[in-house]
C-alpha cells in the first residue's frame, strides 16, 4: 500500500491549508510556477510557493546575482518581481485553474505594508495562503531586517492576520540569536505555520579583483552548505511552538526530507537543488514516499517530530 501523504498545515484556522503531501518548491526557485508546469505536473506537489512580491514592482540587483560556493550558491537577488498587482490580475487566475494550493511569498518594507498586501490577497481565487518573507530591511528600525526584531515581526504578522482569512506562514531568518522567540512571538501573533529558514548572510571574494563576488558584497548562503542550520533551528522552534513548522534549507532528497520530518517539521520546501534539477520538488517527493514505503510506514504523519526528545513534564 503506497503511503498516507496529506498533512495539514493549518489546523483550526478559518481557511485550512491541507496538502496532498508536504513537498513543495522553496520561494525564488521556482518563479510563478508557470514555466516549470511545462515540463511537469505541479499538481502532484503538496503546494506551489510564489517568488517573494513586493507592493511596488521591482528591478532587482545589479548582476552577477549569484556566486557558487562549496555545497552551495550565494545569491542576491533583490527581490526583482512584477509587483502585487500584476500577481494579481495576471498569476492568479493561472493559479485558480490548478488543482495545487499555492501560497503566496510577499515581502513588505514595513510592517504594516505586511496587512495592505495581506488585505490585496484576501479572497483572491487562486491564493490559498501567504508566507510572509521577514528578511526585509525596515527603513523605520535603521535598516535591519524586520525579521531580526522581535516587535516590528510581531506586528508584520498581527497587520497581516487582521487583514485577511488566509492562513499566514511566517519565514525565518537564520541571520539572529534566537529563532525561537522569534517563531513564538509569531505564534501568539496568530501565524498559522512557521517556515524555517530563509537564507544565512555570507560572503564571496574574487581575488582576481580583490572585491567582493557580488556587487553588494553580501549574499544569502543556501543549498546542502546550510541544511545542519535549518534543522538545528527547526529542531528547536518545533519544540517551541504548537503550529506547524515548515522545513527549508539545503533539501535535495527524500532522505533529506525525511530528516526535516524527523526533526519536527510537518512539511519541506526544495530550493537550491531545482536549479541543478527542475524536478528537484518531485524527486525529492518520490524519495520520502519510497523510504516510507520500504519500511512499511502507513502514514507520513508518524514519522514527524520522532527525533524531538520527550517533552520535560
Ligand atoms: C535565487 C533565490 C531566490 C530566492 N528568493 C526568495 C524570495 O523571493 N522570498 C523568500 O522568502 N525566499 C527566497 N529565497 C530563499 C529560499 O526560498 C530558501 O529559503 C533558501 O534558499 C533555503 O533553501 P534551499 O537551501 O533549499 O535553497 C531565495 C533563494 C534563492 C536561492
Amino acid at each position: 500500500m503506497p503511503p498516507l501523504l496529506a498533512v495539514d498545515l493549518a489546523p483550526g484556522a478559518k481557511n485550512s491549508l491541507v496538502l496532498r503531501n508536504p513537498v513543495m518548491p522553496a520561494s525564488g526557485t521556482f518563479s510563478w510556477g508557470l514555466e516549470f508546469a511545462r515540463h511537469f505536473d505541479v499538481n502532484a506537489l503538496g503546494a506551489v510557493v510564489s517568488k517573494g512580491v513586493t507592493m511596488v514592482a521591482r528591478q532587482g540587483n545589479p548582476q552577477p546575482r549569484v556566486a557558487e560556493t562549496p555545497a552551495g550558491m550565494l545569491n542576491s537577488i533583490g527581490l526583482q518581481n512584477i509587483g502585487i498587482k500584476k500577481c494579481i490580475s495576471e498569476m492568479a487566475p493561472i493559479w485558480a485553474r490548478w488543482d495545487v494550493p499555492v501560497i503566496v511569498n510577499i515581502a513588505g518594507d514595513t510592517p504594516e505594508e505586511f496587512g495592505e498586501m495581506a488585505r490585496m490577497l484576501d479572497g483572491v481565487p487562486g491564493v490559498a495562503a501567504l508566507e510572509l518573507n521577514i528578511s526585509c530591511p525596515n527603513v523605520d528600525i535603521g535598516g535591519i531586517e524586520i525579521g531580526q526584531n522581535v516587535e516590528a515581526a510581531g506586528r508584520a504578522v498581527r497587520s497581516a492576520v487582521r487583514n485577511t482569512d488566509l492562513p499566514v506562514i511566517v519565514k525565518l531568518t537564520p541571520n539572529i540569536t534566537d529563532p525561537v522567540g522569534l517563531a513564538v512571538a509569531c505564534e501568539r501573533e496568530g501565524a498559522a505555520a512557521i517556515c524555517a529558514i530563509n537564507t544565512v548572510l555570507g560572503l564571496a571574494i574574487d581575488t582576481r579583483r580583490r572585491a567582493p563576488v557580488l556587487p553588494r558584497a553580501r549574499g544569502g548562503l543556501s543549498g546542502p552548505a546550510i541544511k545542519p542550520i535549518a534543522l538545528r533551528i527547526v529542531y528547536d522552534v518545533a519544540r517551541a511552538v504548537r503550529i506547524p513548522v515548515i522545513g527549508c534549507g539545503g533539501i535535495s532528497s527524500g532522505e533529506d526530507a525525511v530528516e526535516f520530518l524527523m526533526a519536527g517539521a510537518t512539511a519541506v520546501q526544495v530550493g537550491t537543488a531545482t536549479f541543478a534539477n527542475p524536478r528537484a520538488p518531485l524527486d525529492v517527493l518520490e524519495g520520502l514516499a519510497r523510504w516510507l514505503e520500504e519500511r512499511g510506514i502507513a502514514d507520513v504523519n508518524e514519522i514527524i517530530g520522532c527525533a524531538l526528545p520527550e517533552p520535560v513534564a
